[in-house]
């Protein structure tokens, strides 16, 4: 059997041996929403490092755990910190989670995340639906023999996020009284934020946003046949586009800020799941 795909049935025999709770929805929590688990009746907790090979993130702020619980009525699962492409994993880890949380029965994703808006008409604290992404320099998460237990070589990505869940996270923007952006993710490798001229090509490609995660998520998750959504909080505006410098610390504060806001939207739209 193909390493990637028997590496994943580990943790998945791993994770069944102590947890059986069976999630309809996975959510990857980004930055600044590390606490959304508090929104939900926890079924079972377990960190990463008690996952045999799962990988574990290197960067502050990131520490992690998958948490199963109930919100309202939708059984979910709650990644808290995922890792990324820049800490080094292979890009086969990276998503490993998604494949991970669709053997325990998951059938959407809902991925969020940080990211620099790209979009003059953006503003820092600003929530953008993710309508379509854009894959750049990262490896294709797909490389490699096809696992055709997940999926085809050759997925379609005419709609990677899914316009129904989409309309219902407008919908529920709107009721709120939210203001929902909306537009194109780049994600880049990073760790390096971008260069103004890189912003400038991402904005010449089509991007709104400019972040460094998702991407590849959204890619493995839709092969595998995962119904995926997301929506980043855009913590400031690309390098360039403002006089300020840009650090991590500017960003996670950013986040925090638009945290509240944020797991509103998150937790309304997906008891309408
Ligand atoms: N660039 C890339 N990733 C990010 C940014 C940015 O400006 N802000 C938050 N995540």
């Amino acid at each position: 059997m193909d390493k990637v795909y028997e590496k994943v049935l580990r943790c998945y025999e791993c994770v069944r041996q102590k947890v059986k709770f069976v999630p309809k929805v996975a959510l990857v929590l980004g930055s600044g929403l590390g606490d959304f688990a508090e929104n939900i009746q926890v079924e079972a907790e377990l960190s990463y490092s008690e996952i045999e090979g799962f990988p574990v993130s290197t960067v502050p702020g990131h520490a992690g755990k998958l948490i199963f619980g109930y919100l309202g009525e939708v059984p979910m699962v709650c990644m808290k910190g995922r890792v990324h492409f820049y800490e080094g994993y292979d890009i086969t880890d990276v998503v490993l989670p998604m494949r991970l949380m669709k053997l325990l029965g998951a059938e959407i994703l809902f991925l969020t995340n940080a990211s620099g808006g790209v979009n003059a008409s953006f503003a820092a604290g600003d929530l953008m639906l993710i309508t379509d992404q854009i894959s750049c320099f990262v490896k294709n998460p797909l490389i490699g023999p096809n696992i055709e237990e997940l999926g085809t070589r050759f997925p379609d990505m005419t709609e990677i996020y899914d316009k129904e869940l989409s309309a219902v996270i407008k919908n529920t923007a709107k009721e709120h009284r939210i203001n929902l952006k909306e537009g194109v993710y780049l994600q880049l490798t990073g760790p390096s934020f971008e260069s103004p001229a890189e912003v400038r090509m991402a904005r010449i490609l089509g991007a709104d946003a400019v972040g460094m995660s998702t991407a590849v998520e959204a890619i493995a998750a839709k092969h595998a046949g995962m119904r995926v959504c997301g929506v980043s909080c855009v913590c400031n505006l690309a390098a360039g586009m403002t006089e300020n410098p840009l650090s991590h610390e500017e960003v996670q504060e950013a986040a925090n800020k638009a945290a509240p806001l944020f797991t509103g939207l998150l937790k309304e739209s997906i008891k309408k799941f």
